[in-house]
């Protein structure tokens, strides 16, 4: 069993019979639903799940689990989702797959929001290996070029690549783009500063949001609760 394996299946065994579970985007999550898809059947668990992305709402689909509308829902029992840099403080990168701004909303939701990932997403400091994913009306995109660079930060646009000409678009129809700040000494701050730039919807530092995580590597699964 690999390392985000293990992790994601930790995280799915919490879940408990009459929950509404956060269901976050990735490869680590993936193994969670599997996990939960499982326990359907096995165990005959009865749970809801709240989807982050398309992606996750197609897995879902294919596994059997039920999933009811973000909108529609006010509090869930919690959420799990994966990370792609975690500090010692459970303060997050989060976005490769541009799903944060979801995750983000899904997250608030959860009376607890657990992080599953592999050890390889530790980092001391926020920035060391991933800029800040940002999610952005395209009206807003100059301004928030403009106020990036005034955070001291450089924000690229995010290319979609071979399969779509031109920038990555989100879920919810937004432009995706990166800011590199370089390391992110202070992220309270900057989450602050970024949560007020008008046009964008979204960004990807998740702080004081994860109280536990189920971070494995080769020693096992490292279980954090702050
Ligand atoms: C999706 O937009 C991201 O926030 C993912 O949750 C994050 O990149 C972790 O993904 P993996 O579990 O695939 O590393």
């Amino acid at each position: 069993m690999n390392s985000k394996q293990q992790a994601g299946m930790a995280a799915a065994n919490l879940v408990q019979n009459g929950m509404g579970v956060g269901l976050g985007t990735g490869s680590t999550v993936f193994f969670a639903l599997e996990r939960l898809a499982e326990r359907q059947k096995t165990e005959n668990l009865k749970f809801f799940g709240v989807s982050t992305s398309f992606s996750t709402t197609l897995l879902c689909r294919k596994m059997g689990i039920e999933l009811k509308d973000c909108g529609a829902v006010s509090h869930l029992d919690l959420a799990i989702d994966g990370a792609d840099e975690i500090d010692p403080n459970l303060n997050l990168i989060k976005g490769r797959g541009a799903a944060h701004l979801l995750e983000k909303i899904v997250a608030s939701l959860a009376g607890k929001f657990i992080v599953v990932a592999d050890s390889s997403k530790k980092v001391k400091n926020l920035g060391e290996k991933f800029p800040v994913p940002l999610e952005i009306l395209p009206s807003a995109l100059g301004l928030a070029e403009a106020k990036i660079k005034g955070l001291g930060g450089v924000l690229e646009v995010r290319m979609a690549g071979a399969s779509k000409d031109g920038p990555v678009i989100s879920d919810s129809g937004n432009i995706i783009a990166d800011a590199k700040f370089g390391l992110i000494k202070e992220p309270e701050i900057l989450c602050k500063e970024l949560d007020c730039i008008p046009g964008l919807a979204g960004h990807g530092l998740f702080v004081n949001l994860a109280k536990e995580a189920f971070i494995a590597g080769e020693a096992g699964v490292e279980h954090i609760s702050l």
